[in-house]
């Protein structure tokens, strides 16, 4: 069988790419990366992915004069890496529902909060003002609402007396570098499908989200 390949997007400082990366490399997951994406020439994820001899190419937003051209220079990029699956990692662009319809089974986000708590922004902040005693990050299928979709993994932290934003960011941070990886070899080895919009594992449809807490794996029954 052949290697699957990953096309990873992203806008920033690729933190989880280099994670993703380590794991590939460690053989943690068995796909390789055919290439990185970023909308941002000056990310710094860039620098990682070269760094390791992955392919890099950018699709800068900001010389295309609309919106709709910029989709379809991604659109047609990523169509022409055939992906097994499209991992955004910090991507920072709204994808157009098309791109998601064309590979909804097949393309994971990570967003730093429990969700369906704090979609969007800004998110460490928020649970610190809203007293929340646990806050972590979700590992999702995308869906057409901002931060939505089926949830597959969640790890979660707890906050801690006197955190500070970037204390709690940080913590949560760290377990986005345990579950990501995870849930893409989970992707690419077959044990993880999304079939008429619920998350399967084991080709059995499952209604708990698997959780990472305390360095302890609950899988979903
Ligand atoms: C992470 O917090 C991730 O949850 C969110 O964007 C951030 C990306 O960080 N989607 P990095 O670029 O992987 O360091």
């Amino acid at each position: 069988m052949s290697t699957p390949s990953i096309v990873i997007l992203i806008s920033g400082s690729g933190s989880n790419l280099q994670a993703i990366i380590d794991a590939v490399a460690e053989k943690k997951i068995h796909a390789e990366i055919s290439a990185v994406i970023s909308n941002r020439p000056d990310a710094l994820g860039l620098i990682k992915a070269k760094t390791a001899g992955i392919n890099t190419i950018v699709i800068d937003h900001t010389k295309f004069t609309d919106r709709q051209q910029f989709d379809e220079a991604l659109a047609r990029q990523v169509a022409e890496l055939e992906p097994a699956l499209v991992v955004l990692a910090g991507f920072m662009r709204i994808l157009p529902a098309s791109f998601i319809d064309q590979y909804e089974d097949r393309l994971l986000n990570i967003h730093p909060s429990l969700l369906p708590a704090f979609k969007g922004m800004h998110t460490h902040r928020r649970a610190l003002e809203a007293g929340h005693s646990e806050h972590g990050a979700s590992v999702h299928f995308v869906s057409n609402e901002l931060d939505s979709g089926p949830v597959v993994i969640q790890a979660k932290v707890p906050v801690l007396k006197d955190d500070s934003e970037k204390a709690l960011a940080a913590r949560v941070l760290k377990q986005e570098h345990i579950i990501y990886p995870l849930a893409i070899e989970w992707f690419v080895s077959g044990r993880l499908s999304l079939i008429n919009n619920k998350v399967h594992f084991d080709n059995k449809p499952v209604e708990e989200v698997a959780t990472w807490q305390s360095n302890i794996l609950c899988l979903p029954q």
